[in-house]
């Protein structure tokens, strides 16, 4: 992490896991399992089945955050099987993941479809965790940056500077989602760093300064301290190893450990 301090935060993004039942235990565990640490932003991202039983469980609470999985653009209307910014507002979710991969290449998502709902996000004052990532073939023709470069223009365009403190980024190499296969800290940080230089030339420096930029990709409680600690990384997007409540307290341990070295060290 970078001298300018940012909190780390970890999320877990179920994908299509978990009932309403499996959620509730899920947050009842995590919450004793939490206690009162405050130094890592948590957050869960249940699908919209589950967001009412997480956020019950998760009722007094002030240590753990909820995240919806996507969202429509349009405030209420004729698209089945939608839900709108207003609806995830009323089940007091503060986060919403949007443009994840999985949503661009099998439900046909486009960078100009995924910009309308981030500006919908931020008006609602949800806070989008915009996902961006490139293919094993983009890598291997060495169109990384373009690609990437490109879904972060575009998904932002239009966007307020002054509605960035609480955006947050997420890479997600797609050639790192449910493979097994990890970004090394390497590829991780020069990819990070490449979005934050973007951002300082798009918004200004101070922005991207402020802007949380997550890794995301078969991160592991094994894996993600030499990942965490890359200058530009900021946390993690967990997708299977959130599942459990064991490997995704080892994961927010370990942003908790880099956090207490960071201030031991100022
Ligand atoms: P995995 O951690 O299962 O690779 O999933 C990553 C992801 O897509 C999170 O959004």
């Amino acid at each position: 992490m970078s001298s300018y301090h940012r909190k780390y935060i970890v999320a877990g993004n179920w994908k299509m896991n978990k009932n309403a039942v499996e959620a509730k235990q899920f947050i009842e565990e995590l919450v004793v399992e939490l206690g009162t640490q405050s130094d890592v932003g948590v957050v869960v991202c249940p699908p919209f089945t589950a967001l009412e039983s997480v956020a019950r469980a998760l009722e007094g609470s002030h240590y753990c955050a909820v995240g919806a999985q996507n969202m429509h653009p349009e405030p209420s209307g004729a698209y089945t099987g939608e839900v709108s910014a207003e609806m995830l507002r009323h089940l007091f979710v503060s986060y919403v993941i949007l443009g994840h991969s999985e949503r661009r290449a099998y439900f046909g998502e486009t960078d100009d479809f995924i910009r309308q709902k981030v500006l919908v996000a931020l008006e609602n004052n949800l806070k989008p965790i915009l996902c961006v990532g490139e293919t094993l073939e983009q890598r291997d023709a060495g169109h990384m940056f373009d690609v990437v470069g490109h879904q972060l223009r575009e998904g932002m365009r239009g966007v307020d500077a002054s509605q960035l403190e609480s955006f947050v980024l997420a890479y997600e190499p797609v050639w790192a989602i449910g493979t097994g296969r990890t970004a090394t800290p390497e590829q991780a940080q020069e990819m990070h760093a490449f979005l934050r230089k973007q951002l300082a030339g798009q918004f200004s420096e101070d922005v991207a300064q402020k802007v949380r930029i997550l890794y995301g990709g078969s991160a592991k409680p094994d894996n993600v301290e030499q990942l965490f600690r890359q200058e530009d990384v900021d946390g993690g997007l967990v997708g299977g190893a959130s599942l459990e409540v064991r490997s995704f307290m080892k994961i927010i341990e370990v942003a908790h450990q880099l956090t207490e070295q960071e201030f031991a060290t100022v």
